[in-house]
């Protein structure tokens, strides 16, 4: 059982995990590029359970640790700190932000495949990049909760997929293991789980501002694991490019 969540990254992804690990009892220990000081404000919001470090300490700190910074600064993640950890990658390819990576842009190689390949000592797991930041922490809900959101999981080791699921348990969603990181595709931005099916449709006609305050406001749509199972089965392989294109956030 996880107790302690090694965080490295403390964005918008990293301190919504950060706080739900918190509500769920879990210590976490998190970090970023600038520095441990730089987090005071988290960790004194966080409390006691919380604290900050640098990236190598979360990682030796973490008996799980996220990975979720840009993905055009993975192969920073402290490869040699993370050996025999399970390591969950949030990930996402946006070429537009983190420049071109000819092996996604091919469709030869899932983003997770390159973290999996500079991360060799680790097992790294793809699981929360197909929810949107706010609703990762609004929808979050006990087991047996009706109205729980279930998100994909997929990697090549069954054992850290297994422990990468205990913990989505406890931080308030059922996992769908969707294969391997070869699969992890089916989960990508473009794709029919990705971040659209835990949003209700968008009102027509709002300004930027009212956008905004829509997307920070709205509550979330349900989406159970038949319904994750579904949509991630129905996903079409199409180039990064191609699939990225129309998106305009992560
Ligand atoms: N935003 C979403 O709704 C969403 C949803 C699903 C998945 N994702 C994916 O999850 C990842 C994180 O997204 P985010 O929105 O949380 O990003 P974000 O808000 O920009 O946060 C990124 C974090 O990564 C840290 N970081 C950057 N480079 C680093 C390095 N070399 N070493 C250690 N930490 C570093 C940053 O620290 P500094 O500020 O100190 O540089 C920051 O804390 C991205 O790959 C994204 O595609 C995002």
């Amino acid at each position: 059982m996880t107790k302690t969540l090694g965080l490295i990254g403390a964005g918008n992804i990293g301190s919504a995990l950060a706080r739900l690990a918190v509500a769920a009892g879990l210590d976490v220990v998190l970090s970023n590029s600038r520095g441990p000081e730089t987090l005071a404000d988290l960790v004194a919001e966080l409390g006691p359970r919380a604290r900050a470090a640098t990236p190598a300490e979360a990682a030796q700190a973490g008996d799980l640790v996220v990975a979720t910074v840009p993905l055009n600064t993975y192969t920073q993640l402290p490869a040699v700190a993370l050996a025999g950890k399970t390591v969950i990658d949030t990930m996402n390819y946006y070429p537009e932000r983190d420049d071109r990576i000819a092996e996604l842009d091919a469709g030869e190689q899932t983003s997770s495949a390159l973290v999996q390949r500079h991360l060799a000592d680790s097992r790294v797991v793809k699981g929360f990049n197909s929810i949107d930041f706010v609703r990762l922490f609004t929808a979050a809900r006990p087991a047996g909760a009706a109205d729980r959101s279930a998100l994909p999981v997929a990697g090549d080791d069954t054992a850290a997929k297994a422990q990468v699921a205990e913990l989505l348990d406890a931080l308030g969603y059922d996992a769908v293991d969707i294969g391997t990181l070869a699969d992890s595709w089916r989960s990508e931005p473009g794709t029919p789980v990705y971040v659209q099916p835990y949003l209700p449709a968008q009102p027509d006609g709002l300004t930027q501002e009212e956008m905004g305050r829509w997307f920070f406001e709205v509550p979330g749509v349900p989406v159970p694991a038949d319904k994750v199972r579904e949509l991630t089965d129905s996903a079409v392989r199409r180039s990064a490019g191609d699939a990225r294109a129309t998106l305009s956030r992560d």
